[in-house]
C-alpha cells in the first residue's frame, strides 16, 4: 500500500519514486484515489527534479497500463502522428486522412489545448455536431470504413494522462520533458498502433525552446516508444512562427480545409507530406490524395460520421461560428517583422477564449488571430499584423495590444532555418 504522499516526499527530496510508487500514482490519478493537489504537487515535482530515463519509462508503461489498451485485425498498417504542441499547428486534421487515403488506418487519440498551444480535439469541436467522444464501437467502425477517426481518449484510454493533462495545462507544468513523454506516449501506445511519427516542435511557440531541448524530448520519445514495440522516428521542425497565419480553433479548421481542398499549398502541407513520408514513403501518392480531392473526401466522411454536418467539405465557411468582433491590429511603426513569441500569440488566443485556463472553462469555437503577418514581411506604418477575432470589444483591445508586444519590428529580416530541423530515428 502506497500513499500518494510517500511519491511526491520522493520527488521533493530528489529522489526517485520506485517503479511500483509510480504505477500506484498512475492508478490512482485514474481511479480518483489521488487527489487534484497530489496530481499538482506530483507533477510541479517531475517538472523540477527530473526522472530518469527508467523513471520515464515506467511512468508510461504505468499511465498506458491505468486503462485498455486497443488491438485492431485490419487490412492494413496501424499507424499515427503525434505533435508534441505548437500555435496555429494543425497538421493531424490534414495527415489523417491523407494517411487514409494511402492505405493506412489512423485511429488518432488526440488532446484538448495545453497551456498556450492548441488541442485538435478543441479545433474539431469547432465543427458543429463533431463528436469527440464516440463510444468505442462507433470509433473502431469510423476507423475501419473511413480510415481515419480522431477522436479523445475515452474514458478507459490512458486515463492517468486525462487527469494529468488536465492539471498540467492551468499549473505550469507542461514544459516537462518526462511528463510530456509520459503523456503522448501512454495514449499512443494505448492506442495499439504499429508505427508512429512525432512532430517535436522547437522554437518561440513550442514547449521546447531551444535545439537541445527539443532534441532531448526526440530522443526521449523515439526511445521509450521503440523499447515499447512502437515502431517511431521523430521530425524536429520550426516553431519559431505560426505554421499558418490563423490560430484559434475555428479560424485553424478552415485553414485545413483551405489546404484540402487545393486552395492552398504553404508550409502545411509541406509539413504534413514530410511527417506523412515517415509513414507512407511514396510521396507522389501522399501528395496526389490531397491533389485529388480524396483526402477532403475522407475528411468529409470522417467528420460526417462521427455527428457533423454531410457537406463540409462543400461549404465549410457555412458551418463554422464567426466571432462578434473582428478588429484589424495596426502597426505603431514601420520594419521587418524580425522576431515572432508564438507562446504570447498562443495565450492571446487562451485569454480571447480559444483555450481554458482552469480545468472547467469551457472554448469559444469562434475566437482567434487570422492573417497573422509573415516573418521576415515588411510592414509600414497603419499595415495590419493581424485580425482579431473575439467575443467582446475589451477582449480584442487585450488581444491587440498582445499580439503588438508579441511581433518585433526590426531592420533586418530574420535567418529562417528549414521546416524540418532534424530528424530522430
Ligand atoms: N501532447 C500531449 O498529448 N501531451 C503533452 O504533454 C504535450 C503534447
Amino acid at each position: 500500500m502506497t500513499d500518494a504522499r510517500e511519491v511526491i516526499a520522493a520527488l521533493r527530496r530528489g529522489e526517485e519514486p520506485s517503479t511500483e510508487g509510480l504505477a500506484w500514482f498512475a492508478q490512482g490519478l485514474a481511479d480518483g484515489t489521488v487527489s487534484a493537489a497530489q496530481a499538482g504537487a506530483f507533477a510541479m515535482g517531475v517538472c523540477l527534479r527530473g526522472l530518469s530515463e527508467e523513471g520515464r519509462a515506467a511512468l508510461t508503461l504505468a499511465m498506458r497500463d491505468s486503462g485498455r489498451v486497443l488491438d485492431w485485425d485490419l487490412d492494413g498498417p496501424v499507424l499515427d502522428k503525434h505533435s508534441t504542441g505548437g500555435v496555429g499547428d494543425c497538421v493531424s486534421l490534414v495527415l489523417a486522412p491523407m494517411l487514409a487515403e494511402c492505405g493506412v488506418y489512423v485511429p488518432m487519440i488526440s488532446g484538448r489545448g495545453l497551456g498556450h498551444t492548441g488541442g485538435t480535439l478543441d479545433k474539431l469541436e469547432a465543427i458543429p455536431g463533431y463528436n469527440v467522444n464516440p463510444e468505442e464501437r462507433r470509433f473502431r467502425e469510423v476507423v475501419r470504413d473511413v480510415g481515419c477517426a480522431i477522436v479523445s481518449a475515452s474514458a478507459d484510454i490512458a486515463p492517468a494522462d486525462k487527469r494529468l493533462y488536465a492539471v498540467r495545462d492551468v499549473t505550469a507544468t507542461v514544459e516537462s520533458l518526462d511528463l510530456i513523454c509520459a503523456s503522448i506516449l501512454s495514449k499512443k501506445l494505448a492506442a495499439g498502433l504499429e508505427g508512429l511519427v512525432l512532430d517535436v516542435k522547437v522554437g518561440s511557440g513550442a514547449f521546447m525552446k531551444t535545439d537541445e531541448e527539443a532534441s532531448a524530448l526526440a530522443r526521449a520519445l523515439v526511445g521509450t516508444a521503440n523499447a515499447a514495440g512502437c515502431r517511431t522516428t521523430a521530425l524536429i521542425t520550426d516553431m519559431d512562427a505560426p505554421l499558418v497565419p490563423s490560430l484559434g480553433n475555428a479560424v485553424e479548421v478552415d485553414q485545413v480545409m483551405r489546404v484540402l481542398t487545393g486552395l492552398d499549398t504553404g508550409p502545411l502541407l509541406e509539413l504534413s507530406v514530410a511527417l506523412g513520408k515517415e509513414l507512407v514513403p511514396d510521396e507522389d501518392r501522399l501528395r496526389d490524395s490531397v491533389a485529388s480531392g480524396a483526402a477532403a473526401e475522407r475528411f468529409g466522411r470522417m467528420v460526417y460520421d462521427l455527428g457533423g454536418p454531410k457537406g463540409f467539405v462543400e461549404n465549410w465557411s457555412r458551418y463554422l461560428p464567426e466571432a462578434p468582433v473582428i478588429r484589424e491590429v495596426t502597426a505603431t511603426e514601420a520594419g521587418v517583422v524580425s522576431a515572432m513569441d508564438g507562446e504570447a500569440l498562443g495565450l492571446a488566443v487562451v485569454h480571447l477564449g480559444g483555450g481554458r485556463a482552469v480545468e472547467t472553462d469551457v472554448v469559444n469555437p469562434a475566437v482567434g488571430l487570422t492573417d497573422v503577418v509573415a516573418r521576415g514581411a515588411r510592414v509600414e506604418k497603419g499595415q495590419p499584423l493581424a485580425r482579431v477575432h473575439a467575443a467582446r470589444e475589451s477582449q480584442a483591445d487585450q488581444a491587440a495590444a498582445a499580439v503588438r508586444a508579441a511581433i518585433t519590428l526590426g531592420d533586418a529580416s530574420p535567418k529562417v532555418g528549414p521546416l524540418v530541423r532534424e530528424r530522430i530515428a
